[in-house]
């Protein structure tokens, strides 16, 4: 735990991701007006540094981290720990057309494991310290359960769902996500992509009301969603 130099205000936060038991926790990092990016796709860094510290903190605490295509291609995100000690985590990208550009920082040969889980469709071939895992898809997307199942079956059963906000908010509408991490900046984008995109409910009572808490890191304010699955 040292390594994390976790401050005694945020241990509650951190205690239910310090577990032998599998966990899927999302993070995003948003904007006062609920924004991930701006609309050209710009979003480093939304978050203050206290805020990026705490994302490098959870990878730190996940088997794996999970980013969809869209955020590879916009971000180039090296998706590995910089800000606090610990294991890097194993990088997975969400690729089911075989879009991701084959010099991205996630798929470079480091010694960290890399995957990619796709579909039949992608012809896209890669070199051999990539792992693919195809999948079949249905109703236009991979069941985010079946992906948590295959990878945990393959031992990496703590993941952290970085984005963007179509994956986060696959994992979300599945009811695959046990945690969300919201941290909230202090600035307004005034238009750009939000972070979550659910089907339209038409009242109240059918929203989604997590059990939340929230912290202050530096300027940031992280809220911490709890899922009651099953
Ligand atoms: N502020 C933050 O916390 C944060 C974090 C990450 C990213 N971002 C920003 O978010 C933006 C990217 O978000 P995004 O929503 O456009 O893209 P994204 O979520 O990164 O990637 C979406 C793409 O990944 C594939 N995908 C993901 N989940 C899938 C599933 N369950 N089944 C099938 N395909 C799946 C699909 O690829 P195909 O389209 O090829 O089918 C989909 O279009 C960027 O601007 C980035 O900067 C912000």
């Amino acid at each position: 735990m040292d390594k994390l130099k976790i401050p005694v205000k945020l241990n509650c936060l951190f205690a239910p991701l310090q577990t032998d038991t599998a966990f899927v926790i999302g993070q995003l990092g948003q904007s006062l007006d609920g924004r991930i990016a701006t609309e050209t796709g710009h979003s480093k860094y939304i978050s203050g540094k206290d805020g990026l510290l705490h994302l490098h903190r959870l990878r730190s605490l996940c088997d794996a981290v999970v980013v969809g295509v869209g955020t590879v291609i916009a971000d180039d995100p090296q998706l590995n720990l910089r800000l606090c000690g610990g294991k890097n985590p194993v990088r997975i990208i969400i690729d089911p057309k075989g879009r991701v550009p084959l010099n991205a920082q996630a798929l470079r040969d480091d010694g960290t494991k890399c995957i990619v889980v796709t579909t039949a469709y992608s012809k896209i071939r890669f070199d051999n310290h990539i792992e693919r895992i195809d999948f079949s898809v249905e109703n236009g997307s991979i069941c985010p359960h079946k992906m948590i199942e295959t990878l945990a079956n393959k031992g990496f059963g703590k993941l952290l769902i970085e984005g963007g906000a179509y994956t986060i908010s696959q994992f979300l509408s599945a009811g695959a996500l046990d945690r969300l991490h919201i941290t909230v900046s202090p600035l307004i984008i005034g238009s750009g992509k939000l972070g979550i995109n659910l089907a339209p409910v038409n009242f109240l009572n059918e929203a989604l009301r997590p059990e939340t808490d929230f912290y202050k890191v530096g300027k940031d304010i992280i809220f911490d969603c709890a899922f009651k699955q099953g």
